[in-house]
């Protein structure tokens, strides 16, 4: 069975193809640049491009694969931005119409979850916990089954990814802040400004990072913000503490639910600190730690082709809109 993808919930318009005989044949992601000059995603421009881009994508995965081969359509209807998410809806309904094939509308999360199942050389049983740390969301999710999940914790404010990109901006970096944070922090020292670990004592697993940032903003006030040793210092002490937070949640809970295989997901699984700590945590806890590769980390449409080919149970002819801004793991 061959599945069509279509992921456009946020800044990344991507197309793939999936084959149940041989596994991803086709994959096509255009990350929007349009953003860099505003420090964060702009809705409106998001999906804007998602409508010029979209075809671009269609002409590159159908060079792998004829349109006419196409068994279904899968693709994002949540959660994510609602204006970018219809545009990748409104595609996938007319490609549907016209090849005259069935519809599966996937949950973005479910499908991340899941991601590191797409490399045949990932050897990974249920159930697992996976950290999901990307720019729209932070959580750590028990996979118990394909459709059994349950959220052990989250964060009650930013997400991860949103606190390295308003820090990178407080520092005068760019965008995304993530990768800008872990290049300048690897010149400071993690220990010259003694951040807050928030809610590191709290027993439950959920998180919190807007104190943390709130702390960065203050001490930026306070330094030259000129002074290039003084930004290393605050980035590699803004990463030390945001890592050591998303670390200690997922070890425990982990070893709260005694499960012996972690996943790490989303953009900020790239960070080099935060894998460098659960390796060694994990480790020392007899625990297995599973990096899917970086393209399946971050926001791409194989892991919704993916999704698709399992959930073809659930295909449908209908045209109605499906997309929501909100979808719930618990609701899949
Ligand atoms: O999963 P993703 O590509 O897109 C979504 O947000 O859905 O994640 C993007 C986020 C951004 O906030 C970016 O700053 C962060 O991931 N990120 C990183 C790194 N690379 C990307 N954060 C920390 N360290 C990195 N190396
Ligand atoms: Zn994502």
């Amino acid at each position: 069975m061959i599945t069509l993808g279509i992921e456009t919930s946020c800044d990344e318009t991507a197309l793939a193809i999936h084959d149940s005989d041989k596994g991803i044949i086709s994959e096509s992601v255009f990350s929007q640049e349009i953003h860099a000059a505003y420090g964060g995603v702009v809705p409106e421009l998001a999906s804007r491009d998602h409508c010029s881009k979209i075809i671009g994508m269609l002409h590159n995965v159908e060079s792998d694969c004829a349109i006419d081969k196409i068994d279904q359509i899968a693709y994002t209807s949540g959660p994510g931005l609602v204006g970018a998410l219809l545009v990748g809806e409104n595609f996938a309904q007319g490609l549907s119409f016209s090849l005259g094939v069935p519809l599966i509308n996937i949950n973005h999360l479910e499908a991340h979850l899941h991601a590191p199942k797409i490399d045949p050389s990932i050897d990974l049983d249920y159930p697992f916990i996976t950290l999901l740390v990307s720019g729209g969301h932070t959580m750590i999710v028990q996979v118990n089954n394909l459709g059994d999940y349950e959220l052990l914790g989250e964060t009650r404010d930013d997400a991860s990814g949103e606190a390295f990109d308003k820090v990178s901006k407080l520092l005068g970096l760019g965008y995304p802040g993530g990768p800008e944070i872990q290049k300048v922090a690897k010149k400071g020292n993690p220990s010259s400004f003694s951040f807050p670990r928030p809610m590191i004592q709290d027993k439950s697993f959920d998180m919190s990072f807007s104190g943390l940032k709130t702390a960065v903003l203050y001490a930026t006030k306070e330094v030259d913000k000129t002074d290039k040793k003084i930004i290393c210092d605050i980035a590699a002490s803004f990463q030390s503490a945001i890592t050591d937070v998303l670390v200690h949640k997922l070890i425990l809970s982990a070893e709260n639910k005694k499960i012996d295989c972690i996943v790490l997901a989303g953009g900020v699984a790239a960070n080099d600190e935060l894998r460098k700590k659960v390796s060694e945590k994990a480790k020392a806890k007899g625990i297995r730690t599973i990096y899917p590769q970086l393209k399946y980390c971050t926001d791409n449409a194989a892991m919704i082709a993916y999704l698709g080919s399992l959930k073809a149970s659930d295909r449908s002819f209908a045209l109605e809109s499906k997309v929501r801004a909100r979808w719930p793991l618990q609701e899949c």
